[in-house]
């Protein structure tokens, strides 16, 4: 079974890393649209066509296309469904996990996907709206498609975005960026009585029930990852700092 995961760049390694560890069996693409990152201010229309473009690269190699992106997901899901034979699974920030939240919940992710249609009706169908937080921080795409993860400048952005709310009052941070994964050590410093939650779990449970409901054995590749990128950074080992930073994270 060949999953393939698209993000707009480094960040959809943080479902990768994950799914790598728990779809036993499966066999992944990467593809990184670093050319192109990041989508988060571009418009719908740039965001849509972008995704289109990497699905219609993916769809024939793989049996499931995963948008480790949660702004494509936003912008570009129904369409990519529309026009692309083949299943495909999106990424939502994970408000869903705020029902139980005693206080207040902080949805963190990219302009588009704050201003999304998507995100606005998840939180109306859930009836979040009145205790949740919109925080767009574009600023953190950049320094992780940089490998700047924790420098003086990245927690001196956190800090002064996260310094609008009152911490105290937040229970639950909602990571609604796969970019934002690599920065959880600062958020827990900032925000130590906050549970800090992302949608990659929830994300590899859909890939799993749509692996178990294809039944079959799919394709298979060579070897067990294949990396491709839109931009210069096409050699696998270019993304060895991402999962090592990926699995101190895990740790914390
Ligand atoms: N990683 C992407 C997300 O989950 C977006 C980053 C970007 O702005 O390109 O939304």
């Amino acid at each position: 079974m060949v999953v393939a995961v698209f993000d707009s760049g480094f960040g959809g390694l943080s479902l990768l890393y994950e799914a790598m560890k728990k779809l036993e069996g499966c066999d992944f693409i990467y593809f990184a649209d670093n050319e192109n990152a990041p989508y988060g201010t571009k418009s719908i229309d740039e965001i849509k066509a972008l995704s289109i473009d990497a699905v219609d690269f993916l769809a024939s190699k793989a049996d499931i296309v995963v948008i480790a992106c949660n702004t494509a997901t936003s912008a570009a899901v129904s369409d990519l469904r529309e026009k692309f034979n083949i299943p495909i699974i999106g990424m939502e920030p994970a408000v869903n996990l705020g029902k139980d939240a005693d206080g207040d919940i902080l949805v963190i992710a990219t302009p588009a996907t704050i201003k999304g249609v998507k995100l606005n009706e998840l939180l109306k169908k859930s009836n979040l709206n009145n205790k949740t937080h919109l925080l767009p921080m574009p600023k953190l795409v950049e320094f992780a498609q940089n490998m700047e993860f924790n420098s003086p400048n990245v927690k001196e952005y956190i800090k002064n975005q996260i310094s609008k709310f009152n911490s105290k009052n937040i229970s639950l941070l909602v990571l609604g960026c796969t970019h934002f994964n690599y920065f959880k050590d600062s958020f827990i410093d900032l925000m130590p009585n906050s549970k800090i939650v992302d949608g990659v779990d929830g994300t590899i449970r859909q890939i799993k029930r749509k692996i178990d409901e294809l039944n079959s054995k799919g394709k298979n590749l060579d070897t067990k990852l294949l990396y491709y990128s839109s931009k210069k950074q096409k050699d696998i080992n270019l993304i060895t700092p991402f999962l090592s930073r990926l699995d101190k994270m895990a740790k914390i």
